[in-house]
């Protein structure tokens, strides 16, 4: 069954407190954390302390999505403030693998996320280094665009060489995913799907998440 992870970029950050206690109690399996430093993408949202700060607020897993210029400097920073999982982009990180490892020397779940244009083959000698690939089905930046409809076909051939590896990793979707089109991504092979947007911008935020959560199901 797959998972949902509502992305608290479309929170209200006046009151992040309160916005995770609502995902929380709706049945949301992960929180994600968009962090972006206005230099990998054009936007800032906020970094390690914020993510310390909330971290008391709720057991859910923290899905630590790094959008920043070379990640690496920032591992020790984002793993004291109690990420579950790192997760980086293979373009903004001079040595991936790396990176990936120093992330799981921390005990933290290791994640790489390909942007639309980025191909799979950058996977191929990560394979056995990765808990988790992030297939971006925008280009990061921004919460509330569109789904660009040949990531679906992409999520396909993720699905495979996951299966092909053997190995246990988590397949995860992040942009674009509203009540219409969870079930395509999903049946394409997503395990865990990320909206924001969709879910924040609703006027019942807990009936969205159940609304999603059917859909899954
Ligand atoms: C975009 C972020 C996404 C964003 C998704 O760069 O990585 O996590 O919050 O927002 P929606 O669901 O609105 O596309
Ligand atoms: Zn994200």
């Amino acid at each position: 069954m797959a998972k949902l992870a509502p992305s608290l970029l479309s929170a209200d950050f006046s009151k992040l407190g309160e916005e995770i206690a609502l995902i929380d109690n709706s049945g949301a399996d992960y929180v994600h954390l968009d962090v972006m430093d206005g230099i990998y993408v054009p936007n800032i949202t906020f970094g390690a302390p914020v993510i310390k700060k909330i971290r008391g607020t709720t057991k859910l897993p923290f899905d630590v999505h790094l959008m920043v210029d070379r990640p690496e400097r920032f591992i020790d920073d984002f793993a004291d403030a109690g990420s579950d999982i790192i997760t980086v982009h293979p373009d903004a990180s001079i040595h991936l693998h790396r990176t990936l490892q120093s992330i799981r020397e921390r005990g933290v779940k290791a994640g790489v996320s390909l942007n639309p244009s980025t191909p799979l083959n950058v996977l191929e000698h990560i394979m056995d280094d990765v808990d988790l690939i992030l297939i971006m089905s925008v280009n990061p930046g921004f919460g509330g665009q569109s789904y660009i409809p040949a990531m679906t076909e992409k999520i396909k051939k993720l699905r495979n060489l996951i299966l092909r590896s053997g190995n246990d990793i988590i397949l995860e979707v992040d942009g674009g995913i509203k009540l219409d089109n969870a079930r395509e991504i999903i049946d394409a092979g997503a395990d865990l799907i990320v909206v924001g947007s969709g879910i924040f911008n609703a006027q019942d935020v807990e009936q969205r998440i159940g609304a999603f959560k059917k859909i899954i199901d």
